[in-house]
């Protein structure tokens, strides 16, 4: 099998990449992971990449067009897919349409329900019983693309932001990799 390359957004801790560069080293996952781009010159997940010798971009989004200067790069290591792990940035129209590869990301809620931020919070004022994680393209509108995975669990009375963000990242995890695995089962 001839693994694509993909590429990995953070903003953050970057335990989703740390995860997809794990299973990115058994041959039968169908991507590397070639490039990480984070929007935050701080972001603790920039460190996987370094421990991992993965190129890494880090970029200014108060320039005008960094937009370009990733799509530059993106092109440089042919990457296929870009999966969007914690990113905290819209990524524009324009950019989704040149790009014109896939491009998927990892919600921390039972989409549709919950898109945006906060959702822990949401979840918990809502009183819903169950919450968990999805993994869907990303179109042009925000947390609503197709979905590919999605996990749930049951919620404790006893729960709170926290818990319910470690439950939530520990299905994530599981959740990336089954969904690259389904992106690429047919191509
Ligand atoms: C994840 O919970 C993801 O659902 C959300 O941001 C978080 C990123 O966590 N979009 P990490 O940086 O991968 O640890």
């Amino acid at each position: 099998m001839v693994k694509k390359n993909a590429c990995v957004f953070i903003s953050g801790n970057g335990s989703n990449l740390k995860s997809l560069i794990l299973r990115s080293r058994d041959k039968s996952f169908p991507i590397n992971i070639s490039l990480v781009v984070s929007n935050k010159k701080n972001a603790k997940g920039i460190i996987h990449a370094k421990k991992n010798s993965i190129p890494y971009l880090i970029i200014n989004t108060k320039k005008n067009d960094f937009e370009n200067r990733i799509l530059e790069e993106v092109k440089k290591y042919k990457i296929s897919i870009i999966c969007l792990a914690g990113y905290m940035k819209i990524i524009s129209k324009k950019f989704i349409r040149i790009f014109s590869k896939k491009i998927i990301n990892i919600h921390p809620s039972l989409l549709p329900k919950f898109k945006g931020i906060n959702t822990f919070e949401r979840v918990l004022i809502n009183n819903e019983s169950k919450t968990g994680c999805t993994v869907h393209y990303v179109n042009e509108k925000l947390d609503s693309g197709k979905i590919i995975v999605q996990k749930s669990f049951f919620i404790d009375k006893k729960d709170n932001i926290k818990t319910l963000k470690q439950k939530t990242q520990n299905l994530e995890y599981k959740a990336f990799s089954e969904a690259i695995i389904n992106v690429y089962r047919y191509n």
